[in-house]
């Protein structure tokens, strides 16, 4: 049975008291216990929030983004150890805003998912085609590519640790979701290739999220898709009521 999880991306958004006190109300609001909640806020609050999730054995919490090496003289940035020194299990993994913005490739994020798992740290691994992908119908090489250039080295072993985040760009923070049809549609063609790659036993056992302006309304019939194990939440999750309710749509 896969896990089920609901993971919320803060983005560059909330001061540390705001996010502490965003973070109690998740609390409250989110009753599926089932369900594993990510919490992902700025590098600069994890500490704190790990420490304030202590033993609560349904939520955890992830970082935004790595480096691809180990330490150094790289200053303003963050390694996996030092994430996983502050008590996260997780980390985003070639966002599509990190690509965009920030000129993140398929073979540099290959780099952070091994630096990642070298520090036991899970990637919580993003992909998606754009709108033109879409548009030329090329989406599913899009992201075939994507998986082959910055997953499909691992071993096995390492593989079956990764989550795999569907994010189409076009659906993130525009209000327009994948329909259900769309979403499970690349679901079901990410499976596939992990089962060609990795067999079966692995790809029945691979967790698959979905993003893309997930909110309470549409929740329910996306995490019913056969392949869609959970959700990957930007905007919707800085408010507790809604992420709380996201959750509870399981
Ligand atoms: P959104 O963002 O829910 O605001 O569309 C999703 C994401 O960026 O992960």
């Amino acid at each position: 049975m896969r896990k089920k999880i609901v993971a919320g991306n803060w983005k560059m958004n909330k001061t540390l008291s705001e996010g502490l006190k965003l973070v109690d109300e998740i609390v409250s609001s989110s009753e599926n216990n089932s369900v594993l909640k990510i919490i992902a806020p700025p590098f600069i609050h994890l500490a704190s929030i790990a420490d304030k999730l202590k033993g609560k054995e349904d939520f955890e919490v992830a970082a935004q983004n790595c480096h691809q090496v180990e330490s150094g003289a790289f200053t303003g940035e963050v390694s996996a150890e030092m994430i996983a020194s502050t008590g996260a299990k997780y980390i985003i993994i070639g966002h599509s805003e990190r690509r965009i913005y920030f000129g993140e490739n398929n073979s540099l994020l290959a780099q952070k998912v091994l630096m990642a798992l070298a520090n036991n740290v899970i990637p919580i691994f993003c992909l998606g085609e754009n709108a033109a992908d879409r548009a030329a119908n090329i989406h599913l090489d899009v992201v075939k590519q994507q998986m082959k250039e910055s997953l499909f080295n691992l071993l096995p072993a390492d593989f079956s640790k990764v989550i795999v985040a569907y994010e189409p760009v076009w659906a993130i923070g525009t209000g327009v979701t994948a329909t259900t049809h769309q979403a499970q549609g690349m679901h079901n063609f990410i499976r596939s290739e992990i089962n060609k790659k990795y067999g079966k036993m692995v790809s029945e056992e691979s967790i698959l999220l979905y993003g893309g302006s997930v909110n309470a309304e549409n929740a329910k019939e996306l995490f019913a898709c056969l392949d869609v194990d959970g959700g990957l939440i930007g905007g919707a999750s800085l408010k507790a009521g809604e992420f709380g309710a996201i959750v509870n749509s399981f």
